[in-house]
């Protein structure tokens, strides 16, 4: 299926989400979200926020977090994939400062159930990059809101990405990665779009952020623990990205001997870009 196909269907099918649903995918979301949470928050602002919609709410790993810096904030979270739903609904049903404030719905976010001028605002968090037709999303998402509610988006700039010591078969790996997501499912490089995107929707007051993670020998210990969530993240599409031939095993096995390598390089350098983007209804 195109993306730029037509007549191809909005909804990513859950054969061709890149990560996968596995409880193995489950637990690297969860990981990945408390692990970057600081980065992704310290620039967020959600005060006077009553009723959140989060897109692509995956394992609930955000709402967790959000719930909890955000002690009055109520969110409906909507996911397409009943393992994700399962999953956040268990995890949300066990924190205390969740109870009562969130509601879980299974929806495809390029057309919601919802009312118009619904919600005070949204978030959307590492989730237009999997969706073939991303303005439909935001376009849903602004008939959702309320006049003057506030959207909130975090995503990928892959073409930040670099590491040294230099690394063929990794560089191999993530081009054939990001090949497959371009004319597969979705858009790797959609952060560096977000204003382009909004602006074409009627969104006003649009502010878009770029946030580096750029670790040396400044910074030896969090820059060891990035190149190992990094790798923990890469290899999340292998099977993927095996299954459908986009890659052979041979370059899976010297991209991992790579990252092994340059995670014990004394003079490694990981570097990776991503945009947060805000706008108002
Ligand atoms: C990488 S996960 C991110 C989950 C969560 N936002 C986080 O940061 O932990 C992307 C999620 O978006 C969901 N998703 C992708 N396309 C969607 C669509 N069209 N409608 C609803 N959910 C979608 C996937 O099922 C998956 O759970």
């Amino acid at each position: 299926m195109s993306k730029t196909d037509p007549t191809s269907t909005n909804k990513m099918n859950d054969e061709s989400y890149l990560h996968g649903y596995t409880s193995v995918e489950q637990e690297r979301l969860r990981h990945q979200a408390r692990f970057t949470e600081q980065s992704i928050y310290r620039n967020l602002d959600l005060t006077g926020i009553d009723r959140l919609l989060e897109v692509g709410v995956g394992v609930g790993a955000q709402s967790e977090i959000i719930l909890r810096r955000y002690p009055e904030i109520k969110i409906v979270g909507i996911d397409q994939n009943d393992a994700q739903l399962a999953s956040a609904q268990q995890s949300l049903d066990s924190i205390p400062w969740a109870k009562g404030r969130y509601e879980l719905s299974k929806m495809d976010a390029t057309s919601m159930d919802f009312e118009s001028h619904t919600f005070d605002g949204a978030f959307i968090c590492w989730v237009l990059e999997h969706v073939p037709t991303p303005e439909r999303v935001l376009s849903e998402v602004r008939r959702v809101l309320k006049k003057g509610g506030r959207i909130f988006i975090t995503e990928v700039m892959n073409h930040s990405f670099f590491l040294e010591p230099y690394s063929p078969n990794v560089w191999k790996y993530w081009m054939a990665l990001n090949d497959f997501q371009h004319e597969q499912t979705g858009d790797p490089f959609i952060g560096a779009k977000l204003g382009n995107l909004l602006l074409a929707q009627g969104f006003t007051d649009i502010d878009t952020r770029v946030h580096t993670w750029h670790f040396d020998n400044r910074n030896p210990d969090k820059r060891k623990l990035y190149i190992e969530f990094w790798t923990t993240l890469l290899l999340s599409a292998k099977d993927h990205l095996l299954k459908t031939g986009t890659i052979d095993e041979e370059t899976v096995q010297q991209a991992q001997k790579e990252l092994r390598q340059v995670a014990k390089d004394p003079n490694a350098v990981f570097y990776f870009s991503f945009m947060q983007a805000q706008a108002v209804r």
